[in-house]
C-alpha cells in the first residue's frame, strides 16, 4: 500500500522525508518519490523519483540540491499503471504537485474532461488527474477553493499531499478513506500513512478522521471539514516505539491484516458495483469482454491460500454462473496434459503473482490456446503482465507469510466475476442485484466478528494443548474447513485436517476420541441439517466440537461445546465471514504456543522455485 509523507517546518525536508519514507517501506512499494519546495522565493518545485527501493531515491537525491524546509514524498505500491518512474509519484500539472494514496474510481471520466480542455498526462496513474483538476480549478480560484472545488468532483479513497509552487509555504493535507496523521512538532508538522515516519519527531499526533483537510504553514495548521468549516482536534501521545508504529499497535502483522480485511473488501468492490442494475464491472477484463461471453468452462489453477479461494469459486461459479468449473493445484496442473479449448478460460488466482507452479501452469494454459486472467493483488507482476487479461485485488502488501486479506479480497474478486459472468448469461437482474447488495454489507459483518476477537482467543487457549485438530465444512464451507485448517498448520505447527463434513463416516471418523477436537462450520445454509448430523456423531463418540454458525442458532448450544457466530448474509458469501474466526483462532492458536506467528518456521511468503 502506498505511503505517503509530508513535512512543513524549520528543517531540511528532504532527510525528513527520506527517513520517513524508509520507515514506511514494511508497507511495501515499488517505487519512491520527492518532491522539495528548492526555493520558495523562486517558487521552485524539484522532483526526484526511482524504480525500487528508497535507497535508490536517496541516492539519486544525493546528486540534486534539494534544499527547502517544504516538500511532500511517496512509496508507490501500483494499482493503475505499471511500477516506473513515469508512474511513480509525485505527480505534477502546472503549479500543483501532489501524492496521492488511494484509488480514484471516476479517474478515467475525469482524464476524458481535462483531456479535452488540453491537459497533458505523462502517467498512466489515477493520481495525476487530481493533481490536473486542481491546476484547472487554480486558473478561478485561490489554492484552498481549487481543492474544495476537486474534493467534490472526486470519487472513491483518497489520501493526498498536495504543494503549490505558486504559494510555496503551504502545505495542504487531506484524508478520505485512506490513512493519514498528523505530527504535531516544535514549529514543524509532518503528515505520514502511519506514525512510524512521525514518531521519531514528535510523539504528538492527530489522527485526521475521512473527510478533514489541513492547511498548513510553518507557523501553525488548521483542520477543516469537507465544508471548509473549522474542526478542533484535540492532539494524542503516541504511546508506540517504532517497530509498534509499523503494526499500527497490533502484536502482529498477522493480526493487523485479519483486521484489515473489511477495508481490503471495500477496495476489491470500490468502483466495480453498479448494484441498481445488478452489474459487476471489472475494467482489467474489459477488452476481453467479447470472448468471456464465450467461455464454456473454466478451469482456476493456483496454490496454498490462493487454491482454497479457487475452490469456492468453483462453487459460485457453477451455481450462479452456470460455467462448469474446475479447480487445480498448479503444481499439478503445469504436469498434465490440458485438454484445453478456445472456449475454456484458466484463471490463475495468485497474492504474489510471482508462484513459480502458478506461472509455468497458466504459460502452459496460454500455449494450448486457452484465454489466461489473472486474479492477482501485485501490481506489475510476472503473472499479471502473462496473462491476457486481469483483475487485481488492491488489498495492498500482505507481510504476514500467512495469508489473511488477500483470501477474503481473492473471494470478493470471486464474487464480482461470478456476477459479471453470471448476468452475461442466465442470472437475472434481480439475483446480481441481491449478491452485490450483501457483498457490499461483508466489510461490516467482519467488523462485527472481529469484536469477538477476545473470546476466541480465550478458546484459542483453551485448545491450545491438542496436537490434533479436525476442520470439517460442506458446499461453500468445505473450502472454508480447508483453509482453517491450512492456517493452524502454518503457524502452530500443529497437524490440522480439513474434511468435507460429508466424508467424515468414510474413514477419518474413526480418528475422533477425546483428544481429537473438530472445529465444524455449520452456519444455516442448504446443508445445515446434515453438517449437524455430523457433529452429533462426532459428539456420540466423545470428541469435543467447537461450531461456526450463524447468529441465532439456539440449538447448536446442547450438543456444541463452543460455538462462535457470524451474521447472517447469503450462503455464497457466508465463506467471506466464516474463515474469519477460523484466521483469528489460527492466530491465537500460535501465539498461545509461543510461536513468531508472522515468520513461520519453512515457510516463504513468495515460493519463486519449483
Ligand atoms: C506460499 C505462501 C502462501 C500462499 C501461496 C501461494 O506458500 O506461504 O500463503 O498462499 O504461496 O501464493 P500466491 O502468491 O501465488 O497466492
Amino acid at each position: 500500500m502506498c505511503g505517503i509523507v509530508g513535512y512543513i517546518g524549520k528543517n531540511n525536508a528532504k532527510d525528513v522525508l527520506i527517513e520517513g519514507l524508509k520507515r514506511l517501506e514494511y508497507r511495501g512499494y515499488d517505487s519512491a518519490g520527492i518532491a522539495i519546495v528548492n526555493d520558495q522565493t523562486k517558487k521552485k518545485v524539484s522532483i526526484v523519483k526511482a524504480v525500487g527501493k528508497v535507497a535508490a531515491l536517496a541516492e539519486k537525491s544525493q546528486k540534486r540540491a534539494l534544499n527547502g524546509s517544504v516538500g511532500i514524498a511517496h512509496t508507490r505500491w501500483a494499482t493503475h499503471g505499471k511500477p516506473s518512474v513515469a508512474n511513480a509519484h509525485p505527480h505534477s500539472a502546472g503549479r500543483i504537485t501532489l501524492v496521492h494514496n488511494g484509488i480514484i474510481e471516476n479517474y478515467q471520466e475525469l482524464k476524458n474532461i481535462l483531456i479535452k480542455k488540453k491537459h497533458i498526462f505523462t502517467s498512466e496513474t489515477d493520481s495525476e488527474v487530481v493533481a490536473h483538476l486542481i491546476e484547472q480549478e487554480c486558473k478561478k480560484k485561490n489554492f484552498e477553493d481549487a481543492v474544495y472545488a476537486t474534493l467534490k468532483q472526486l470519487k472513491g479513497a483518497y489520501a493526498l499531499g498536495i504543494i503549490n509552487s505558486d504559494e510555496p509555504g503551504k502545505l495542504i493535507a487531506v484524508r478520505n478513506s485512506s490513512p493519514l496523521v498528523l505530527g504535531v512538532g516544535d514549529g514543524e508538522y509532518i503528515f505520514a500513512s502511519d506514525p512510524s515516519a512521525i514518531i521519531q519527531h514528535t510523539k504528538d499526533v492527530i489522527y485526521l478522521e475521512d473527510g478533514e483537510v489541513v492547511i498548513a504553514t510553518a507557523s501553525g495548521y488548521t483542520v477543516k471539514t469537507l465544508t471548509q468549516k473549522i474542526r478542533h482536534r484535540n492532539v494524542q501521545k503516541l504511546e508506540w516505539n517504532d517497530e509498534q508504529a509499523q503494526k499500527e499497535g497490533y502484536a502482529h502483522f498477522m493480526l493487523k491484516e485479519i483486521f484489515e480485511q473489511p477495508h481490503a473488501i471495500a477496495d476489491a468492490l470500490r468502483g466495480r458495483m453498479e448494484i441498481g442494475e445488478g452489474l459487476a464491472r471489472l475494467g482489467g477484463l474489459r477488452s476481453v469482454t467479447d470472448e468471456l461471453r464465450e467461455i464454456e468452462r473454466i478451469i482456476i489453477i493456483s496454490c496454498g491460500t490462493s487454491y482454497n479461494a479457487g475452490l469456492v469459486g468453483e462453487y459460485m461459479l457453477e451455481e450462479y454462473a452456470g460455467i462448469p468449473t474446475e479447480v487445480e493445484y498448479a503444481s499439478e496442473y503445469r504436469y498434465r496434459k490440458p485438454l484445453i479449448d478456445k472456449h475454456t478460460a484458466v484463471i490463475a488466482i495468485s497474492q504474489s503473482g510471482e508462484t513459480a507452479d502458478t506461472l509455468a501452469a497458466i504459460r502452459e494454459a496460454k500455449r494450448k490456446g486457452a484465454l489466461t486472467l489473472g486474479i492477482v493483488n501485485a501490481v506489475g507482476s510476472t503473472i499479471a503482465r502473462d496473462t491476457d487479461a486481469g483483475v487485481y485485488n488492491h488489498a495492498g502488501p500482505e507481510i504476514s507469510v500467512a495469508s489473511t486479506k488477500s483470501f477474503t479480497s481473492q473471494l470478493s474478486i470471486l464474487v464480482l466475476l461470478t456476477v459479471l459472468l453470471g448476468r452475461q448469461r442466465d442470472m437475472s437482474f434481480t439475483m446480481g442485484k441481491r449478491i452485490l447488495t450483501e457483498m457490499k454489507r461483508i466489510p461490516r459483518h467482519i467488523d462485527t466478528i472481529a469484536k469477538q476477537d477476545k473470546k476466541i482467543k480465550k478458546l484459542a487457549q483453551k485448545y491450545k494443548k491438542y496436537d490434533d485438530l479436525f476442520y470439517l465444512g460442506r458446499k461453500y464451507n468445505y473450502p472454508i474447513a480447508l483453509e482453517g485448517a491450512l492456517k493452524i498448520k502454518e503457524i502452530s505447527y500443529v497437524h490440522a485436517e480439513g474434511y468435507a463434513a460429508g466424508e467424515m463416516k468414510h474413514g477419518p471418523i474413526a480418528l475422533i476420541d477425546k483428544d481429537l477436537p473438530s472445529i465444524i462450520i455449520a452456519p444455516k445454509d442448504s446443508v445445515y441439517e446434515k453438517t449437524v448430523s455430523g457433529i452429533e456423531e462426532i459428539r456420540a463418540r466423545r470428541g469435543k466440537v467447537i461450531v461456526i454458525t450463524t447468529k441465532g442458532t439456539k440449538e447448536l448450544e446442547k450438543i456444541a461445546n463452543d460455538i462462535i457466530e457470524i451474521p447472517k448474509t447469503l450462503e455464497m458469501l457466508m465463506p467471506l465471514l466464516t474463515v474469519v474466526p477460523l484466521q483469528l483462532f489460527a492466530y491465537h492458536f500460535g501465539v498461545a504456543r509461543g510461536l513468531d506467528v508472522d515468520q513461520p518456521r519453512n515457510l516463504a511468503k513468495s515460493v519463486t522455485v519449483e
